[in-house]
């Protein structure tokens, strides 16, 4: 399929309530009820067949998580954890092997989406973050940003300290096109908005754009109606295809 994916991650956590995910969940608690929204995810996203999934699920180190959850104590919601597993078996299915995200803070996502490079054997990530001194986020809870992120996941990792505003479009030009931008910086409308706009001229066929947080405003859904004339959009994980 020739196309550009956009996952939102807010509206996958409304997964979490749908009446399948429920009963997931009384049949085998909460590692049930998040393989049934992984399972969604990767069927109506990724087109993933069902031995696919089931042997992603089964074989991945992040399944160890789940199963010992504390080892990801850091991930303070059920919605959370959801959000990480999400973009960590998209990213070993899809297997994108370029990746910008903005947004770092303790380097929980970059960790996810590094995991998933090194578990796929190939890839990389560039993160662009303001840093500690710039951000107007509360106190590191670890000594740097990206401080989450294990040694041996680095040499697939560039971390770039910087305003989004001024680094996306430039690396962008520099690095494009890649297969998957992820945003969780600045979430004002202006912001989200720009980033998502110019994420999509460089995000190639069969890409991936996704966002954290869509609720905070209306850049999200002002954005994926501009493409109602190239993409069938889907309102249940406000992703498009060709
Ligand atoms: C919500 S946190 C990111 C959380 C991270 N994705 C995680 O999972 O741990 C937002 C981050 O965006 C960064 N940020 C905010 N505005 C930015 C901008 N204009 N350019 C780059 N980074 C920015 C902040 O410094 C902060 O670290």
């Amino acid at each position: 399929m020739n196309a550009k994916k956009l996952l939102s991650f807010t509206n996958a956590r409304i997964m979490l309530n749908q009446p399948s995910t429920i009963s997931a969940f009384f049949r085998g608690g909460k590692i049930e009820a998040y393989r049934e929204v992984i399972r969604k995810l990767l069927v109506n996203l990724s087109e993933c067949k069902s031995e696919e999934i089931s042997e992603l699920l089964e074989n991945s180190k992040i399944r160890s998580s789940a199963v010992f959850p504390k080892k990801m104590a850091f991930l303070r919601t059920d919605s959370e954890f959801t959000n990480i597993l999400m973009l960590y078996y998209l990213i070993r299915k899809e297997k994108p092997q370029l990746i910008i995200e903005t947004g770092v803070w303790t380097g929980k996502t970059s960790w996810t989406i590094l995991q998933a490079i090194a578990d796929n054997g190939s890839g990389h990530l560039i993160s662009i973050d303001l840093g500690v001194k710039t951000s107007c986020t509360s106190k590191l809870p670890v000594p740097e940003i990206g401080g989450f992120v294990p040694k041996q996941l680095r040499n697939y990792w560039t971390l770039k300290i910087g305003d989004a505003a001024k680094l996306v479009p430039t690396l962008l030009k520099e690095c494009g096109p890649i297969d998957m931008f992820y945003h969780d910086s600045d979430h004002s409308y202006e912001h989200m908005k720009f980033e998502f706009t110019n994420a999509f001229q460089y995000v190639k066929n069969n890409g991936i754009i996704g966002s954290d947080d869509i609720n905070m405003n209306k850049a999200w859904m002002d954005f994926s109606p501009s493409l109602r004339d190239h993409f069938e959009i889907d309102n249940l994980f406000g992703y498009g295809h060709k």
